[in-house]
């Protein structure tokens, strides 16, 4: 017979909840993109996927940042949006335990996230940071926005040193400690400051978010500790599953070799961790909306992890290494970009010139240049692209990617370019191997992005 959990918990991230009533001025100010995106998840979306959440009976549910959307007209209007989210997001018998995110403000936060812990908690939250225990587990929240001052490092070391012997210990931040396929969205100064606590005192994993895809890895810290940093994201489309690998160069750090699990692309259905807790192990599922089991991890002290893959999805349909017999409908190169103004940044593909390197800041998803029908035939299954700087920009780019849709309306994939380019140097400090440095105003490349065997017939 198999043992009943003592309890269980679920995360979830990133949810971005937003009421357009609350955002006049940025939509009159055009930011649209974000806003449709979010508002369709908060009206169509979430109340199912707590629902889902609630049918495991969870005995707490922890939400590691950004629950809100923000950017509202007024505090007053943030306020409201907080309201809002929480009475979506937390039932009467699950409470919901929240973490700070960057979309979170302060102000608004201590208003209506504080009073609701110190009721749930029984004991009057003062921070962003707190903690507490259940069970044989002890459950610590940071405030990644907050890791500069000490104070905070001080008492997450005590914690630390209080109950990583004893008991399992979680942490739960919004920034990934290792950015491992969404660089530059975690400061270096938090991630050394946290790879020294975790090297030093035993966590059994790390829950964030912030990158808004999910990426379940196991870092080796030294030969003593290993964490698991499971990062999920609870924002996205329902139909939508693209394994991460696929679209996203994942990084590598020198020093700190680190097993890549599994994990899904930005925009990809909302997901959630179900943890449940045994008297001599943890397992961690992670589901996606609609209740498909993608994965679990069994964990217990001093043992190895025992690893059940992904279920895989299946890779875009007719992916790399098909034979595709149709002809070419449309080509896109996807790409992610960082400080980029948008300049004269020619991106030429096998010799012809396809559009330009588009503007960006934040390495974000849905970047991607649409090939003209003249460039069709040029397209093989072996391709080399080249970038030009004119301008001298000193800019990043990087998970650069080719995808056909076929006339039959299947889809094909390159591989995803290995490194990432930049010709500035602001990321020099975290010594990222992938990192391949140019000159302002050399051409960067070549850049090879590969189609597997198969025919395309143009
Ligand atoms: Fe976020």
């Amino acid at each position: 017979m198999t043992a009943r959990p003592k309890f269980s918990f679920a995360v979830i991230s990133d949810t971005h909840y937003l009421n357009k009533a609350y955002h006049k001025s940025q939509l009159e100010r055009g930011i649209t993109d974000d806003l449709t995106r979010y508002d369709w998840v908060s009206r169509n979306v979430l109340k199912a996927f707590m629902a889902e959440i609630s049918s495991f009976a969870p005995r707490f549910v922890l939400l590691t940042g950004d629950f809100i959307e923000g950017g509202c007209d007024s505090e007053a209007a943030t306020v409201s949006e907080m309201r809002e989210a929480m009475a979506l997001l937390s039932g009467p018998e699950v409470p919901l335990f929240l973490i700070k995110g960057n979309h979170d403000p302060d102000a608004a936060y201590r208003k209506t996230v504080w009073p609701y812990l110190s009721e749930k908690l029984g004991n009057r939250i003062t921070a962003n940071y707190y903690s507490f225990s259940c069970d044989n587990c002890h459950f610590i929240i940071i405030d990644c926005g907050d890791f500069e001052t000490g104070k905070q490092y001080l008492w997450l070391k005590d914690q630390l040193r209080r109950y990583s012997g004893e008991k399992y210990v979680f942490v739960f931040g919004h920034s990934p400690v290792f950015p491992v396929a969404r660089p530059f969205f975690c400061e270096l100064e938090f991630h050394r400051r946290m790879v020294k606590l975790l090297q030093e005192y035993r966590v059994d994993a790390y829950f964030c978010g912030h990158t808004h895809n999910h990426g379940l890895s196991l870092h080796k810290l030294n030969a003593r500790n290993r964490v698991l940093q499971l990062k999920i994201a609870s924002t996205g489309f329902p139909d939508q599953h693209l394994n991460l690998e696929e679209w996203r160069t994942l990084l590598d750090y020198p020093g700190f070799p680190y097993d890549f699990l599994w994990g899904f692309l930005e925009d990809s259905a909302p997901g959630y961790l179900l943890a449940e807790v045994f008297e001599e192990k943890i397992r961690i599922s992670h589901y996606v909306f609609g209740k498909t089991l993608c994965g679990a991890i069994e964990h217990k002290r001093n043992a190895d992890d025992r690893i059940f893959p992904r279920k895989p999805f299946p890779a875009v349909a007719g992916g790399c290494g098909a034979v595709v017999p149709g002809n070419i409908e449309a080509a896109y190169l996807h790409l992610c970009v960082y400080n980029s103004t948008g300049k004269n940044k020619a991106v030429i593909l096998n010799g012809t010139h396809i559009g330009n390197i588009p503007p960006g800041d934040s390495y974000s998803a849905r970047k991607k240049i649409t090939l003209p029908v003249s460039c069709f035939a040029g397209i093989k299954l072996e391709n080399t692209l080249e970038i030009s700087n004119p301008e001298q920009e000193l800019f990043t780019t990087g998970s650069l990617v080719l995808e056909l849709v076929l006339k039959d309306k299947r889809r094909m994939l390159s591989t995803v370019a290995p490194d990432i380019y930049t010709t500035a140097n602001r990321w020099d400090s975290w010594q990222l191997n992938v990192l391949k440095h140019f000159r302002p105003g050399e051409t960067i490349g070549p850049v090879y992005l590969k189609f597997g065997s198969g025919t395309i017939t143009p």
